[in-house]
């Protein structure tokens, strides 16, 4: 699925998790979203994302699992040093020469996570103005949405693993190493204030000299980062620096922003202007004209008159001709004797444009009447354009009519310049609508690249806390182990031990001058002595575990058959009989058997204990 498609059981979650706990994840990028949350449900075995909707439901302790999940917290000390040397260098000192010292400076690290840029900000900040006048002027805000990380951020106890990135001298000089552990100290400590915050809810902290925000609007979509973007203008004073990660770019549309130095993701405010900022650089732009002289000799009057390149005749109340200069002559055909005669005797008055009734018109009303695009054709049939004008000449004192001018612009040439226009401008809207389509085309894949760019950073981080969570997971198999070697240890030593014991046991089997039998309660042998291997002639590997009946030894065992079973059904307490026997040399002699009960826990009886020797040889021992 690509990021903008839209999967409705998703959203319905989303929608679950903020009606229920405030969080809203809807301006998330779905990608990264989703995979989090898919990682959460295969961990505890649902399928989709309404399962495990119904499983939040019932276990509500879940949702601090999926938070832990999607709200990454991979972060370090001096994350990306040479951008850090940058701030250090040029950044902080600027802000520190930009304001008297007696102005607090105020910085926002926004998405600190467990407080270690929170950290190093503060770190750079008390180098470049001592710890003194550090914790005087400088308030370090740190936010983020993660309760759980802000608490550890407010611990300030990192251990040696946590800190490598800290800069030896820097280490020693603001960390106190307590039971193996750094602390930050007190003092930069105080510096810093954290808060929860919710960067798509929450209002901005304002008069911010400079934000940092690194690796975390990367986690949300296009529409969400120019929401966050617009608080970020906001909360920054004029000239305010924005410090973003590696991965982040403010897109081409923004025009809030301005680079400062594009590698290190460095911006700055750009001041939005008022309305007197704007009309006062309009003001300077105007050029006061001097007002001609007004020259009044007749003479130069009528020349202008003449000479004037629009074609211009005056009528006289009567609308005879009174004037026409050069142009109207040559235009209209006029020779002199035509001034002076009535306007409806000559072509003019009908052609190019009906004038009569017009000229009546204004006569009557006093206004002046122009009509547009007046086609004219000419002798070699091109089409000329003319305006007309016809104008009252009105006494100036007493408002009275002198005549009437009227006016003939040739604008052909502005016609024919109006039609090209025309034209270049419907090619300019087809160029430019081309060139806008490029330009959005170019946007997109920049965009594209720059999120593709986004989801790789976010893609390695995951990686890296993948990488974390399997170092977790190995310490615990090392643990784990190291168990595991102890009880094998401890088993050994008890195997030791039984087998001394068992050896003991063996011994005293074999030093018996009895031949020893033991049974089992099912009257299968379990041991069978030395003497007993020389009283009948078969070794205890062959019988072991055989039924004692079944054996076909130098013994009649059916005499013994009813004793040995009251004695497993503890009717009887011991046997003692003497049987006609056969040696395995095939010696008769009698033999004395004596069957005791096999008692092991309490009276609980095991077996038959069944000794067995020559009756004379006991009576000569006696
Ligand atoms: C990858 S960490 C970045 C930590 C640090 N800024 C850095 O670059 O090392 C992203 C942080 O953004 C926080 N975050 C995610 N959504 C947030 C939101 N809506 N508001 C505030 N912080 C958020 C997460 O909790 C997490 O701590």
């Amino acid at each position: 699925m690509t990021s903008t498609e839209i999967n409705p059981e998703l959203e319905s979650l989303l929608d679950y998790i903020k009606r229920n706990r405030g969080f809203d994840f809807s301006g998330y990028k779905r990608t990264t979203l989703s995979r989090r949350i898919c990682k959460r449900m295969q961990i505890i075995g649902v399928e989709n994302y309404n399962d495990y909707l119904d499983y939040l439901e019932v276990h509500p302790d879940e949702f601090v699992e999926l938070f832990n999940t999607i709200l990454i917290n991979v972060t370090a000390f001096f994350r990306e040093p040479q951008a850090w040397e940058y701030i250090a260098s040029e950044i902080i000192p600027g802000i520190i020469a930009s304001k008297p010292i007696t102005k607090p400076i105020r910085v926002w690290s926004a998405g600190c996570a467990s407080g270690e840029e929170t950290y190093t900000l503060a770190i750079l900040l008390a180098e470049a103005l001592g710890m003194e006048q550090c914790s005087t002027r400088v308030k370090v805000f740190a936010t983020d949405v993660d309760a759980e990380a802000l608490s550890h951020s407010r611990h300030a106890n990192y251990s040696i693993k946590e800190v490598v990135g800290i800069p030896k001298d820097l280490l020693n000089k603001y960390f106190d190493l307590v039971n193996n552990r750094y602390v930050v100290q007190k003092d930069l400590r105080r510096c810093v204030i954290f808060g929860r915050h919710d960067l798509v809810q929450d209002a901005p902290i304002s008069r911010i000299d400079l934000l940092v925000c690194r690796n975390t609007l990367m986690y949300f979509n296009t529409e969400t980062q120019a929401k966050i973007l617009d608080r970020f203008h906001f909360a920054l004073n004029d000239r305010g620096y924005l410090f973003l990660g590696k991965a982040e770019m403010l897109f081409t549309r923004n025009h809030s922003f301005s680079p400062v130095d594009l590698r290190r993701r460095v911006f700055t405010k750009i001041p939005i202007g008022n309305l007197q900022d704007i009309i006062r650089t309009m003001a300077d732009s105007y050029n006061q004209q001097p007002v001609p002289e007004i020259v009044d000799q007749i003479r130069i009057h009528e020349a202008a008159f003449a000479i004037d390149p629009v074609a211009q005749i005056v009528v006289d109340i009567n609308s005879s001709v009174l004037l026409a200069n050069t142009q109207a002559r040559t235009l209209f055909n006029l020779n002199p004797l035509d001034l002076g005669r009535p306007l409806q005797d000559l072509e003019l008055s009908y052609r190019p444009v009906e004038l009569r009734s017009r000229l009546d018109q204004v006569r009557s009303s006093r206004r002046a009447i122009t009509l547009k695009d007046i086609e004219w054709p000419t002798a070699d049939r091109e089409m000329r354009y003319l305006d007309v004008q016809i104008i009252p000449l009105l006494y100036e004192k007493t408002g009275d009519l002198l005549g009437i001018k009227i006016i003939f612009s040739d604008v052909t040439r502005f016609k024919q310049l109006q039609n090209d226009l025309v034209h270049t401008n419907q090619e300019l809207e087809t160029a430019y609508e081309e060139l806008q389509s490029t330009v959005e085309e170019l946007e997109t894949t920049n965009e594209e690249l720059q999120s593709t760019v986004e989801e790789l950073e976010t893609t390695n981080e995951e990686l890296q806390s993948t990488n974390e969570e399997l170092e977790t997971m190995n310490e615990e198999l090392q643990s784990t182990n190291e168990e595991l070697q102890t009880i094998n240890e401890e088993m050994r030593q008890r195997s030791e031990e039984l087998n001394q014991v068992n050896g003991f046991l063996e011994s005293i089997l074999t030093s018996l001058r009895a031949g020893v039998v033991v049974l089992g309660p099912d009257l299968h042998i379990h041991i069978w002595n030395r003497k007993a291997e020389d009283l009948w002639g078969l070794r205890a590997d062959e019988i072991f575990l055989q039924h004692f009946m079944s054996l076909d030894i130098g013994l009649p065992l059916e005499p013994l058959k009813q004793p040995l079973r009251a004695i497993i059904a503890g009717q009887s307490q011991s046997h003692e009989v003497l049987l006609n026997a056969t040696n395995r040399r095939g010696k008769a002699f009698q033999c004395q058997v004596i069957c005791t009960p096999l008692i092991r826990t309490g009276s609980q009886i095991h077996g038959v204990i069944l000794l067995m020797e020559e009756y004379d040889e006991l009576n000569e021992g006696i």
